[in-house]
């Protein structure tokens, strides 16, 4: 075992049930970046993530789909573009991955449950109260907002259930004194929010079992009733490492949990339920649970109903999985909702990694090249006249590391950017282009070249576990060895050899266009909030009833069109004259230019209908009105003049 100790992190299991947007993104990139710094420092690290899978949102999700709800989480989690997909796209290094399908968690979720009714802390009752079916929770009236839900705003329903109970009540003060103690659940903040919203309250018992679906893990001693999917979720944390079960091990070793990292909407389950349930089984306590705020658009939530979800997928596409990783740990405070904006990350993507690191990078590596041919001269001195940024740059990890071990990832690249900010300067500072004119400079010039290369050795070694990939190429660039790639060397200046070799490579984060950018950025998700949209929509049937005679009233004729032209100065408007049977031509205006040229329509059979009273439009008038069958379709009115067969003489009434 490693002599720092282990590290046991978590990320929430995700419900399989919609694509993962980049919020989700946000909440495992966060959890990774952390699992990264802690093995870096070298902790032995367990990163836990997961699915979860059962619940009566995916039951009902699965029967839409038309598949088995198992058919239905295998492909959202292993199929193309699924949750695993996604991770490794974000180049998540967890270490295992729990699915709540799984055998033997399911197993070993049945144990728990059977345990905790045995010890008498959950027992047969019944439910009745307000229902929010995406969120699967139970709601007090009290806790409604406007009547719905709390969580997620949605519509809640009555709903009655004989119900198993977990006595949660008994445990509230024990859990209130949890979250008074130390420093168990953060930001702070949040522990005022639960215990005046839960606690102060009175903590009711937890409806822990259901029995208006099917789609979970059954209870094993009372057929027909499942175990509410929290209570089964929550427990991944610990059957992943074998807690209950023989198939997976390492609880020994790993539990406690050094921290749950969470999405601050489930902070209520993480700090209230779960350490409850914890006690009732008599297992140790998690030492942390870390609530993180939301990512929005436009102040909003992203929802996929919302049609307003940004695709990682895209993003890490267009400007590489680093650059996107960066931004969403740069840009905002964990803790705190952070407004997401494509404009937001291409100035975080220019400015910090583009301009400030990348091109500290490929300057410094391009002077070595031009005026060492690549390698420092051994045999001189570094001055120390250039103790700013040795001090700095010598600074960094232990401030670094303070922010890392409270998770102000914000804060803590903020640091590593003062030090890139300040060898930007030297740069200006020293001017090598103006040493490298006088030969007897070249000592000089030399240990410029080197401090940039400490400097640049050092952020990039504490970049690491936002940026693996650009890193280790950074890393090659400046010409580090493998063996002072490490959070010790990190902490020292002077770690390189003073015959460093440099090596040229790609230019890690190229300069975005901007407005090029947005502007295909905006055409992409028009497109898929188009995609979002359902296929086909028609207007429901009026539920009026219009009694025989009034339709009497209408008089529907077949006309021939005669001529058909575009009404000047209307985009909209074509003009036909139609031959009716009577003899005498008839005109009418309609508005489908948008639909059809009129030289298509010139022959064709139609039908109108022929006693409206005449209409000015465009200055012209209309006779009556052209019969058309219209619908959406992904969101746009899609319109069919009624064409019907040619062998239908003009005038022919429709009855
Ligand atoms: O809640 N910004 O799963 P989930 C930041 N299955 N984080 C976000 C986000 C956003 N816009 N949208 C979602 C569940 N998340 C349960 C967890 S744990 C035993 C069971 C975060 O798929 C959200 O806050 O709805 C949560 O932490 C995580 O994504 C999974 O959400
Ligand atoms: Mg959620």
């Amino acid at each position: 075992m490693s002599e720092k100790g282990t590290f046991y992190i978590t990320t929430p299991i995700y419900y399989p049930s919609d694509k993962l947007h980049i919020g989700h993104t946000y909440c495992t990139v966060a959890t990774d970046t952390i699992a990264r710094y802690k093995r870096m420092c070298g902790y032995d690290v367990m990163f836990l993530t997961g699915t979860d899978e059962h619940g009566q949102k995916i039951e009902e999700k699965a029967k839409e789909a038309g598949v088995t709800p198992q058919e239905f989480v295998d492909r959202i989690v292993e199929g193309k573009g699924g949750i695993l997909d996604l991770w490794k796209l974000m180049n998540i290094s967890n270490d295992r991955f729990i699915r709540t399908t799984d055998d033997y968690h399911v197993k070993a979720v049945q144990r728990i449950f059977k345990k905790m009714y045995d010890n008498g802390d959950i027992y047969k009752g019944k439910y009745s109260g307000m229902y929010c079916t995406p969120c699967e929770s139970f709601w007090t009236e009290s806790q409604l907002v406007d009547g719905k839900c709390p969580d997620c705003g949605r519509p809640v329903k009555y709903a009655e259930e004989e119900a198993y109970f977990f006595k949660l009540s008994k445990y509230a003060e024990p859990v209130r004194e949890l979250l008074l103690s130390g420093t168990f659940l953060e930001p702070a903040s949040r522990v005022n929010e639960m215990i005046k919203n839960f606690i102060d309250p009175g903590l009711e018992d937890l409806c822990v079992s259901r029995t208006s679906f099917k789609w979970g893990v059954p209870v094993d001693f009372d057929p027909g009733h499942v175990v509410y999917v929290w209570v089964d979720a929550l427990f991944n944390y610990m059957t992943a490492l074998g807690y209950m079960n023989e198939e997976r091990d390492g609880l020994e070793k790993y539990w406690p949990a050094d921290v749950h990292m969470v999405g601050k909407e489930i902070v209520r389950f993480h700090s209230i339920i779960w350490p409850a349930m914890l006690m009732s089984v008599g297992e140790p306590l998690p030492k942390k649970v870390f609530g993180h705020g939301w990512l929005l658009l436009g102040g909003g939530k992203m929802s996929k109903s919302k049609g307003n979800v940004v695709d990682p997928y895209i993003l890490a596409g267009r400007f590489g999985v680093d650059a996107l990783r960066y931004f969403l740990m740069r840009e905002f405070p964990l803790g705190s909702d952070g407004n997401f904006s494509n404009e937001l990350l291409i100035s975080r993507i220019n400015s910090d990694l583009a301009n400030d690191y990348g091109n500290l990078l490929s300057r410094t590596v391009a002077m070595v090249i031009k005026y060492f041919g690549g390698t420092l001269p051994s045999g001189r001195e570094n001055s120390d006249a250039d103790c700013e940024l040795n001090t700095m740059a010598g600074e960094l990890r232990g401030k670094y590391e303070k922010l890392m071990d409270t998770f102000q990832t914000q804060g803590a690249l903020e640091e590593v950017f003062k030090v890139i900010s300040r060898a930007n300067k030297y740069i200006d500072e020293n001017a090598p282009w103006v040493l490298a004119k006088d030969e007897s400079k070249a000592d000089r010039l030399a240990t410029v070249m080197y401090n940039l290369l400490e400097a640049l050795r050092i952020c990039t070694q504490l970049l690491t576990p936002f940026m693996p990939e650009s890193t280790a190429k950074a890393a090659d660039q400046i010409g580090v060895p493998a063996e002072l790639r490490t959070w010790e060397a990190a902490g020292e200046w002077g770690k390189l050899p003073e015959n460093v070799t440099v090596c040229k490579g790609d230019t890690l984060f190229p300069r975005i266009d901007m407005d090029k950018e947005l502007a295909e950025l905006e055409k992409i998700e028009e497109e898929a909030r188009r995609e979002a949209l359902p296929p086909i929509e028609i207007e429901p049937q009026l539920e009026e009833k219009v009694d025989f005679d009034t339709f009497c009233k209408s008089d529907f004729r077949v006309v021939k069109v005669k001529s058909c032209e575009a009404v000047k100065k209307s985009d909209k408007l074509l003009k036909f004259i139609l031959d009716d049977g009577t003899g005498t031509d008839r005109q009418i205006l309609s508005g489908i230019h948008k639909w059809y040229q009129p030289e298509d329509l010139v022959g064709k059979t139609l039908v109108a209908i022929v006693n409206l009273p005449p209409r000015k439009m465009m200055g012209l008038e209309s006779n009556g009105m052209l019969l058309s069958a219209v619908h959406k379709e992904k969101g746009e009115e899609a319109l069919h003049l009624m064409i019907v067969d040619d062998s239908i003489p003009a005038g022919a009434k429709l009855c």
